[in-house]
């Protein structure tokens, strides 16, 4: 079948480009064969791309990206992602009976985190399912969760004990609660905050460390409800506390909080991807996470690519075959005529996207 030209309005998401797309200055915007996403059709629209080509849907070339798209439709992610909604809602309901009865039930926490970390996927195939469960969601209760499953997934890359591991995620459920006590219209406010609005918002950490204070939840998640926002140089909130005085648990927790953050739909911001948040982690964090934690995070996250196919900035395309240590945004590609290339022998060079 030849490829089908629809209007740029007619654009969605899972249409496979049958024609490379380019600007009006000729730059190449999206490549032949890309599996489109929310990203590239708001890249399109930016541009003001008028029409593009796409096959019909039986035509669909079969690769690696298309596989892991269609992990999306698997029994097994279905059963996941049904899973997953059902555990939000419960999320949901103990986290309003706290607010409302102002006491924590540490039992029926811990219950609610074993259920959530009882899952029959193994911690490859959860990172793989949770890249794919994005979408807009809401910023509390999604999150929440996320942030739970990512500190226990960190927590387990990192080596740490079972009890830390669970201890980890009931942190990351609860890492936000004061955000239920703030202006809701303010916290879901579209563009950017005023001094005074975020200075509001950032009273959520002291209002859900006064919640979780008198508990007898253990030390380390208190601390990561209060400290979460610190930052590794001082420059955090709401203490102003430096590294070494900073709990591991709050270490943990604002590294994947702000991975969960980048990587989703907010009021504020598309999602981004997780390669551009690794660059934006190795560009902008260092020194303000903990690094031993973060490298041991992003190295991770970065060797889940390896395999990939990938559109350099150059226009070239090539496969992940190697990620570097030292930085894992700057992989080795094999390109298309077998040659190599390491990424962290050009730094003119850059990942546009997966193909
Ligand atoms: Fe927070």
């Amino acid at each position: 079948m030849r490829p089908v030209r629809i209007n740029q309005e007619n654009v969605e998401v899972n249409m496979r480009l049958a024609k490379d797309v380019y600007s009006s200055e000729g730059i190449l915007l999206v490549p032949q064969n890309t599996l489109l996403t929310a990203n590239h059709i708001v890249k399109i629209n930016l541009y003001q791309i008028h029409d593009i080509y796409v096959y019909p849907q039986e035509e669909q070339i079969v690769n690696k990206s298309q596989i892991r798209q269609s992990l999306a439709n698997t029994p097994e992610f279905i059963e996941f992602s049904y899973k997953y909604d059902r555990k939000v809602e419960d999320i949901q309901k103990h986290l309003a009976q706290i607010v409302n009865t102002g006491t924590i039930n540490t039992i029926s926490l811990t219950n609610l985190v074993d259920d959530i970390l009882d899952s029959t996927v193994s911690q490859s195939q959860l990172f793989s399912y949770m890249c794919r469960l994005k979408s807009a969601d809401d910023v509390t209760y999604n999150h929440s969760m996320n942030v739970s499953l990512l500190a226990s997934i960190l927590g387990k890359w990192l080596d740490m004990s079972d009890v830390s591991i669970k201890e980890l995620a009931l942190a990351g459920l609860l890492h936000d609660i004061g955000k239920i006590m703030v202006n809701q219209t303010i916290l879901n406010k579209k563009g950017p905050l005023t001094e005074e609005e975020y200075d509001h918002i950032k009273q959520h950490t002291t209002l859900g460390y006064q919640m979780v204070m008198g508990s007898d939840l253990p030390d380390g998640i208190k601390q990561a409800v209060l400290m979460h926002h610190e930052k590794m140089n001082g420059q955090g909130y709401p203490l102003g506390l430096k590294w070494e005085n900073i709990h591991p648990y709050p270490k943990i927790i604002s590294i994947v909080d702000i991975y969960d953050a980048m990587t989703s739909e907010r009021p504020y911001h598309k999602r981004f991807h997780p390669l551009d948040v690794i660059r934006m982690f190795e560009e902008e964090c260092y020194g303000l996470l903990d690094t031993q934690y973060l490298y041991i995070f992003l190295e991770h996250i970065a060797h889940n690519f390896i395999g990939e196919h990938v559109l350099l900035s150059n226009g070239q395309r090539g496969e992940v075959i190697f990620i570097n240590k030292q930085s894992p945004s700057r992989p080795l590609i094999k390109k298309e005529d077998g040659t190599i290339l390491d990424m962290l022998n050009d730094m003119s060079v850059f990942i546009i996207d997966f193909i």
